[in-house]
C-alpha cells in the first residue's frame, strides 16, 4: 500500500492540521425566548438549559453571552393569550413585549446583531403564520401584516428581520416597506426552505404558539422535496434577501448543500428545538455523550455548507470553547 489515509489521523496535531471544517463563536446566532413581567426566568421543560426571560433578566443573559463571544441573537416572544387576535395586531405595537425587548437590547448592547422574527403565529389567536379565513391561510392579506410587523421591528432597532412564515412574495413586500420608510440598511434573512417539520414541537411549547387547528402544510414545505427549495431560493434572491436559511438543519443537510452550491448569498441553517431536545434527552438518560453529540451535530451543519448556525447550543458551545 502506498496510500494510507490513516497516516493523517495518527496524532492529534496532525488531525488538527488536516481538519477541513472548524467552528467558532462567530458562526452562531443564539435564539432567545422572551416573556412579560419582571425578574422572570422560566425553564422550558422540553428544552433543558433554555429559559424564557423577562426583558430585565434577558439583559443579564445577553451580557453573559457577549462575554463568551456570542453576539448575534434571534429573540422570539411568548405573548399572553389575551393579547392574541386573528390579525396578530399586537405584533405591530411599538411598545409591545417584542419591540420593547429589541429596543432595550440595542440600548444596552449597541454592538450586538438582532435577527428579529417576522411571523404571525406568536400573536395569532389561530396559532398560524397567516390570517385564517374559513380554514384557509390567506397569502396577500398576510403580507400586509408582515410588512407592518417588519416596520415596527426596524423602528425598534432590529438589524435584520427574519421572516419565518413562508408566505409567497414576502421578501419583496418587506423589502419595499422597509425601503419606503428609510430602512435601507435593515437586512432580510429569509427562512427560504422551511419544512413542515415535527422537530418544532418544543419551540411551540416555549411560545405556546401551536396551531389551534390543522397543520402548516399549505405554507411550509413538504420534507420530500428539494427542487422546490431551489425555486424558493431563486425567488428570495430576486426579491432582495440578504441571507438564505434552511430549517430544520440536521434532517436537511442536503438542502443546505444545495443552496450553498446554487447561490452566492450567505446560507444559514436553523438547528431547531426538536434537534436540540433529542440530544439533551438522550444525554440525560446517559444514552450518549451530550457534549460530543453537540459538537458533531454543529460541525456537520457547517460541513454541509452553512455559514451561519442558529442553535440553542450556541452558548453551551461558547462555554465549551472557553474551557
Ligand atoms: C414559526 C416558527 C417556528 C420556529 C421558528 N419560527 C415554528 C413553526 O413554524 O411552527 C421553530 C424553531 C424551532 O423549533 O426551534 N414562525
Amino acid at each position: 500500500m502506498n496510500i494510507r489515509p490513516r497516516r493523517n489521523r495518527r496524532t492529534e496535531v496532525i488531525r488538527n492540521l488536516v481538519q477541513e471544517t472548524t467552528l467558532g463563536v462567530n458562526d452562531f446566532i443564539f435564539p432567545l425566548f422572551i416573556i412579560e413581567g419582571q425578574n422572570q426566568r422560566e425553564d422550558i421543560t422540553s428544552m433543558p438549559g433554555i429559559s424564557r426571560f423577562s426583558i430585565d433578566t434577558l439583559q443579564d443573559e445577553i451580557a453573559s453571552c457577549v462575554e463568551l463571544g456570542i453576539k448575534a441573537f434571534a429573540p422570539f416572544p411568548n405573548i399572553p393569550e389575551h393579547l392574541k387576535d386573528k390579525y396578530a395586531t399586537e405584533s405591530q405595537n411599538p411598545d409591545g413585549l417584542y419591540t420593547s425587548a429589541i429596543r432595550e437590547i440595542k440600548k444596552n448592547f449597541p454592538e450586538v446583531a438582532i435577527f428579529s422574527d417576522i411571523a404571525m403565529d406568536p400573536y395569532s389567536s389561530d396559532g398560524h403564520d397567516g390570517i385564517v379565513e374559513n380554514g384557509e391561510i390567506l397569502n396577500d392579506e398576510t403580507l400586509e401584516v408582515l410588512g407592518k410587523m417588519a416596520l415596527a421591528q426596524a423602528q425598534a432597532g432590529s438589524d435584520v428581520v427574519a421572516p419565518s412564515d413562508m408566505m409567497d412574495g414576502r421578501i419583496g413586500h418587506i423589502r419595499r416597506v422597509l425601503d419606503e420608510n428609510g430602512f435601507q440598511k435593515v437586512g432580510i434573512m429569509s427562512y427560504t426552505a422551511k419544512y413542515a417539520s415535527a422537530f418544532y414541537g418544543p419551540f411551540r411549547d416555549a411560545l405556546a404558539s401551536a396551531p389551534k387547528m390543522g397543520d402548516k402544510k399549505t405554507y411550509q414545505m413538504n420534507p420530500a422535496n428539494s427542487r422546490e427549495a431551489l425555486l424558493e431560493a431563486e425567488l428570495d434572491i430576486a426579491e432582495g434577501a440578504d441571507y438564505l436559511m434552511v430549517k430544520p438543519a440536521l434532517a436537511y443537510l442536503d438542502i443546505i448543500k444545495l443552496l450553498r452550491d446554487n447561490s452566492h448569498l450567505p446560507v444559514a441553517a436553523y438547528n431547531v428545538s426538536g434537534e436540540y431536545a433529542m440530544v439533551k434527552a438522550a444525554a440525560q438518560n446517559g444514552w450518549l455523550d451530550g457534549e460530543k453529540a453537540m459538537l458533531e451535530s454543529l460541525l456537520s451543519i457547517k460541513r454541509a455548507g452553512a455559514d451561519i448556525i442558529l442553535s440553542y447550543f450556541a452558548k453551551e458551545f461558547a462555554q465549551y470553547l472557553k474551557k
